[in-house]
């Protein structure tokens, strides 16, 4: 039995982090073998790849940034991904290529072509079974990282207009993905955007 791929994404502060949690509870009381993990990261090159990229204080180029990505993206497949699926556990995971598009592509203005070539090369033709977009707009965004504590990265220090950007691309590949992206109403309030989800996650187990 293959296990499911299932991805969070949404532009910096859209409360996916919340659904993730609420989704690892699920997977727990329907007693599914799952596992929860990151990108950038979820290996432990993949976490020193992570530092890099989000401290704030570091200029790196846009394809220089878009390569580590890539090359975290290599890391967590080969040693986490590929092995969780074969072993027929859900994966669930904070992010993954469609950020790739949404950030440097629509953010940092790459082309796709390039994010869609370094897809090709790792990935070789895997894609989530599922990706659930929270979707706010960045305003929204932007009041919900002010509650929270901790420094900002260097993505959520890029402004209203980077989201936009970001969110704009997010959107695109949405009406692009043929269902594979369920976008999320989630600017209601975090127990009405659960109910959606949960209604997703049910579909998987069918
Ligand atoms: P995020 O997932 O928002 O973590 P936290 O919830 O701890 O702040 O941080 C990861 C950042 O990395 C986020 O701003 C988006 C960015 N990112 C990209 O730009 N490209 C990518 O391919 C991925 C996976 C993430």
């Amino acid at each position: 039995m293959p296990g499911r791929f299932i991805t969070f994404e949404g532009i910096d502060g859209a409360g996916k982090s919340t659904q993730l949690g609420l989704a690892l509870e699920w997977a727990r009381a329907r007693g599914l073998d799952h596992l929860a993990t990151r990108e950038p990261g979820g290996t432990p090159a993949g976490e020193a790849i992570r530092t890099m990229l989000l401290e704030a204080a570091r200029a790196i180029h846009p394809e220089t940034e878009l390569l580590l990505m890539f090359a975290a993206r290599n890391e967590h497949l080969e040693g986490v991904i590929r092995p969780a699926l074969a072993g027929g556990r859900w994966v669930f995971c904070d992010r993954f290529t469609d950020a790739s598009y949404a950030y440097q592509g629509g953010g940092r203005g790459l082309a796709p072509e390039r994010i869609a070539a370094l897809e090709t090369w790792v990935q070789h033709g895997l894609q989530p079974d599922l990706t659930l977009l929270f979707d706010v707009d960045p305003g929204v965004g932007r009041s919900r990282r002010a509650e929270r504590a901790g420094p900002v990265d260097r993505f959520e220090a890029q402004g209203d207009g980077f989201q936009r950007r970001v969110r704009e691309a997010y959107l695109e590949r949405a009406a692009r993905s043929g269902g594979r992206i369920v976008v999320v109403n989630a600017v209601q309030p975090a127990e009405s955007v659960w109910l959606e989800v949960e209604r997703q996650l049910e579909k998987l187990r069918a």
